[in-house]
């Protein structure tokens, strides 16, 4: 069979931060309609937290398939990893099944279902890819903390945490001059040195620390009261310098 004769579709599905209950009803509906369920996992036979998310709705007539998304920095692995998952997807579905690939969080935020999109696109541009919007975990922290994200005129700056202080102060300074509110994702130990360097610039009691989001061990509260420990992966800081002059 060439490869442009079947047109199959592939539905990419955003399943939130970790609660089961932040699943949308599109996600919902897309995993029930597939027989496999394909999902990101750093190296064999780890864990993952997309799959764990969505376990109590998946039936036993249908498949699993871990996909290798290695975390380092060599392009070259990289690109073949990419290759290699997007060659797994279109195996499946050249064989006739209905794949949906889950992602943690939203889909297109920070997500490695964008590298299997534009993967696909690329090599296999007869396959029809839906993606579906997921809740991502900032905006799941910014609910669970009773965080209003940003205002009126303000700006939101979503990055992952700088690898040096001296980066991480130069980005606050121009954000306090654009009364724009910082989200620092991927803050894991990095928070040993963060805490440190807000609790100098006194801006910890503006910022909200998130870990774990919509996990049972989930924390959300005031930065100043997480020790300046190793966090895990999953966390996240919201740093806010001011507010908008006209507040309740
Ligand atoms: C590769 S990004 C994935 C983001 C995800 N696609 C989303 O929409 O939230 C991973 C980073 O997102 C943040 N993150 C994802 N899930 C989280 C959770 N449940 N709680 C706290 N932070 C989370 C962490 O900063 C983590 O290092």
């Amino acid at each position: 069979m060439s490869d442009m004769s079947y047109s199959k579709e592939l539905k990419l599905v955003g399943v939130g931060p970790g609660d089961p209950s932040l699943l949308t009803i599109a996600a919902l509906r897309a995993i029930q309609s597939a027989n496999i369920l394909a999902y990101p996992v750093h190296k064999e036979g780890a864990e993952s937290m997309a799959i764990n998310i969505v376990s109590d709705f998946i039936r036993k007539d249908q498949n699993l398939l871990p996909l290798l998304f290695p975390m380092v920095t060599s392009p070259e692995v990289l690109k073949d990893a990419w290759k290699k998952a997007g060659d797994q997807i279109n195996d499946c579905l050249k064989k006739e099944q209905r794949v949906v690939f889950l992602t943690q969080g939203d889909v297109s935020f920070f997500s490695t279902s964008s590298y299997l999109l534009l993967d696909l696109k690329t090599r296999f541009p007869h396959i029809d890819i839906r993606l579906v919007p997921g809740i991502t975990s900032l905006s799941a922290a910014a609910a669970i903390g009773k965080l209003p994200l940003i205002l009126q005129k303000e700006q939101l700056l979503v990055m992952p945490t700088p690898s040096t202080p001296l980066e991480l102060e130069e980005t606050l300074l121009e954000a306090a001059r654009q009364k724009r509110v910082l989200a620092l994702l991927k803050l894991g130990s990095r928070w040993l040195w963060v805490k440190p360097l807000l609790e100098k610039l006194n801006l910890l009691e503006g910022s909200i620390f998130a870990q774990r989001v919509g996990w049972p061990d989930q924390e959300v509260m005031p930065a100043n009261a997480i020790p300046a420990n190793l966090r895990p992966y999953f966390s996240l800081l919201v740093i806010r310098q001011s507010w908008p002059d006209i507040m309740p």
